[in-house]
């Protein structure tokens, strides 16, 4: 009847709507006889028919409001995307009697009956997508809905399936591997629930109520390496003995303990996500484990013990551990020796917990770490000794107690490239050079790799000289130091370096530092500050943006303003107490450059002829002419002046005259 098109052709995108013109339609229907409107074509000329859309042999029909596949799809279509719609009933007749597709989307209709036996015949199905439709009226008909003979993919996510429910549609499916039940209602996993599914590889419970799994549930499963549990309601797992499982989801139960078998042959696990739960002790696992990644964030760990009894000090093994959260516990302390067993550990994140000492003292620990985060501790005390963390890249330490540190702690890690110091209460040295610095200071200079170093919220006082020198800085975040004394050279040594630059909330009246000199610098925030000048730049300046909301400024200097023209991108002015006639030259180099102004609502400029502050797109040449009456009173005054002059002497030279007159008149 029909002749199957040849796959590669160019276009590959046709719609299948009676939209075309004829001449074109016939050619089409030459070409295509396939390519049929989704609606019979004798149902009028209806322009705005909602169309599927054919890409070779797959045929997209999404959100038309069908009830069923389009009676002429292509022989020999492979794809049917059919998702939201308003199927109802699964059958061969919705299915249009096609029995080839590969793959199979219905996911987001109001399917609640399937023909059993429907997928039998259907040997090349192997992705099936029956998410979000109301599969648990189908469930309650206790009917199997038959063999999914080659369904390698089944999503039945969003159906409202409760316990027992998924056997109907599992009970014979022998090559199934990927399978999603997130979001139903699952108690339980029963022992025989995954009977029929041998081969899965990949199961998806999250977002149930799980509170039970049966003893074996998962032992048929020889294949299973991935099995998301995350929201869930379980409290404990002991005994866990999935051997070739790689990845486990446990996040978000309520799991108050965590044990593995102790048997020690032959545990493939990778990846076990346990936060967000309420463990008090770290999970129990075989001495030769393979994890790689382990999240016991948002748990109850109090210590790193992994049972409460002093007694019994089991040790933790993660030789393989690349990857460790414990962030948002209540650890106290972090002892050295924790790390011994954990040679490969690249992240270690230790934030929000009550930690106030940390100390790593030999070399062998650590040295493949290169990220540590520490932030929101209570940190008294922070050692590194010699020749330790030589990887360490990224060290967060914000929102602690740090006061005191040895004064060269940073220069000793020869990969630091990113310190986060915020909220601490750090002093600052000179550049080391006649050891003179004062006591319990610490030095920024000569960190060979040090590029961004956030200080903001540590009551700085001062800023020596040459603070950051040879440490080739790109962002500097000194915000939130009010009153902070800027020495004139401090920035120096960054000129070739440093790109951000943030002096946000600090108080500053005038800026001493010289920022010209500063030749990459693209962003500067000095919000928030009493500046009454511009710092001066010139036409060398790169500046891209500039934050300067929030200041005492009434007049910018226009030749800065012009020397920055060509390089500004963003200005940031709101709230500052602008004269407008006396910026009306930048004023209007704003209102006709390309310079975005995000805050331009809020900036305004005062003009004595208004009583309220007049928004700065709304400022004319001409507003300030007019205000300049006063000059036009001059010049009357001065053009009186002169012409009572000039009759004066007029007046005087008639008078001469006369007099000769009369002289001559008596001579
Ligand atoms: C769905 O199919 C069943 C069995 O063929 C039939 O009894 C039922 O009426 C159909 N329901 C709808 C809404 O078409
Ligand atoms: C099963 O899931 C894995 C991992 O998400 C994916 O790579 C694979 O393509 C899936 N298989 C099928 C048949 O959908
Ligand atoms: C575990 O599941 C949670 C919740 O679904 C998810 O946010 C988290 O990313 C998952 N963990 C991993 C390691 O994929
Ligand atoms: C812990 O820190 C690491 C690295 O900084 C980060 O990737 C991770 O998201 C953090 N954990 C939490 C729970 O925020
Ligand atoms: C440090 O860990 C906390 C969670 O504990 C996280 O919110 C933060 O983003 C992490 N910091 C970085 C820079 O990764
Ligand atoms: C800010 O500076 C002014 C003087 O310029 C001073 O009176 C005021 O106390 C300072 N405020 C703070 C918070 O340092």
């Amino acid at each position: 009847m029909y002749k199957i098109l040849p796959t590669k052709r160019p276009g590959g995108i046709v719609k299948i709507s009676n939209q075309l013109k004829v001449s074109t339609m016939a050619a089409f229907q030459l070409l295509f006889p396939l390519l049929v409107s989704c609606v019979a074509a004798s149902a009028g000329p209806p322009r705005h028919l909602p169309a599927c859309q054919v890409v070779q042999m797959d045929v997209f029909c999404s959100d038309l409001s069908l009830r069923s596949a389009p009676v002429n799809l292509p022989h020999g279509v492979q794809m049917l995307d059919l998702s939201r719609n308003q199927v109802q009933n699964l059958t061969q007749e919705t299915l249009a009697y096609h029995t080839g597709f590969h793959h199979l989307n219905l996911h987001s209709n109001k399917i609640h009956f399937i023909q059993p036996g429907l997928f039998k015949d259907m040997t090349d199905l192997r992705v099936l997508d029956l998410s979000r439709n109301h599969l648990n009226v189908f469930a309650f008909s206790k009917t199997n809905i038959g063999p999914l003979t080659a369904v390698e993919s089944l999503d039945l996510s969003s159906n409202g399936l409760y316990t027992g429910m998924s056997d109907y549609f599992l009970a014979d499916s022998p090559s199934l591997a990927n399978l999603s039940l997130n979001s139903n209602s699952i108690t339980k996993i029963a022992q025989n629930t995954f009977s029929g599914s041998s081969s899965l590889r990949k199961i998806n419970l999250h977002n149930n109520v799980i509170m039970e799994i049966e003893d074996g549930a998962f032992d048929s499963l020889d294949s299973l390496t991935e099995l998301d549990l995350s929201k869930n309601s379980i409290t404990c797992i002991t005994n866990f003995n999935l051997c070739n499982l790689k990845v486990l989801n446990l996040s978000k139960n309520s799991m108050e303990l965590f044990q593995s078998t102790t048997s020690t042959d032959c545990y493939k696990l990778l990846s076990l996500d346990l936060s967000e739960n309420k463990m008090p002790y770290f999970p129990l696992l075989p001495r030769n484990n393979m994890l790689e990644y382990l999240d016991v964030s948002r748990n109850q760990l109090q210590s790193i013990h992994v049972t409460g009894s002093p007694d019994i000090k089991t040790k933790v093994y993660f030789y393989h551990l690349k990857y460790l959260d414990m962030s948002y516990n209540q650890l106290k302390s972090l002892p050295e020796s924790f790390f011994e067993c954990m040679g490969l550990l690249e992240v270690l994140n230790v934030s929000n917990n009550c930690i106030s000492s940390f100390n790593i003292t030999s070399q062998r620990l650590l040295q493949t770490v290169k990220i540590i985060n520490l932030s929101f501790n209570s940190l008294q005390s922070l050692t590194f000794g010699e020749n330790t963390l030589q990887s360490l890249e990224k060290l967060f330490l914000h929102g602690n107690d740090l006061t005191t540190l040895d004064n060269q702690i940073f220069q000793r890690l020869p990969s630091i490239k990113h310190l986060q110091l915020q909220q601490n209460n750090l002093i600052i040295c000179p550049l080391d050079q006649n050891h003179q610095e004062p006591p319990g200071c610490v030095s920024f200079s000569s960190i060979p790799n040090l590029q961004f170093l956030y200080l903001s919220e540590n009551n700085l006082r001062s800023l020596p000289a040459n603070a950051f020198a040879n440490s080739p800085l790109k962002l500097l975040d000194l915000s939130l130091n009010p009153g902070l004394d800027m020495d004139k050279d401090s920035l120096s040594g960054l000129e070739h370096s440093l790109v951000h630059l943030l002096l946000r909330e600090n108080n500053i009246s005038s800026l001493n530092t010289d920022l010209s000199s500063l030749r990459s610098l693209k962003h500067i925030d000095l919000s928030t500050n009493q500046l009454t000048a511009l710092p001066t730049w010139n036409k060398d300046s790169s500046i891209e943006s500039l934050n300067l909301q929030h200041n005492n400024l009434v007049t910018l200097e226009y030749s800065t303003m012009l020397a920055l023209e060509h390089s500004l991108k963003t200005l940031y002015m709101g709230s500052n107490p602008l004269s407008c006639c006396s910026n009306i030259d930048f004023l209007h180099m704003v209102q006709h450059s390309a310079v975005v102004v995000p805050d331009i609502e809020t900036v305004t400029c005062i003009h004595e002829e208004y009583s309220e502050p007049v928004n700065i797109e709304k400022v004319t040449q001409e507003m300030c002419h007019r205000s300049g009456g006063q000059n036009y009173i001059i010049a009357i005054v001065v053009i009186v002046v002169v012409v009572m002059v000039v009759l004066g002497l007029l007046v005087k030279c008639c008078h001469l005259r006369k007099q000769k007159h009369i002289r001559s008149f008596s001579a």
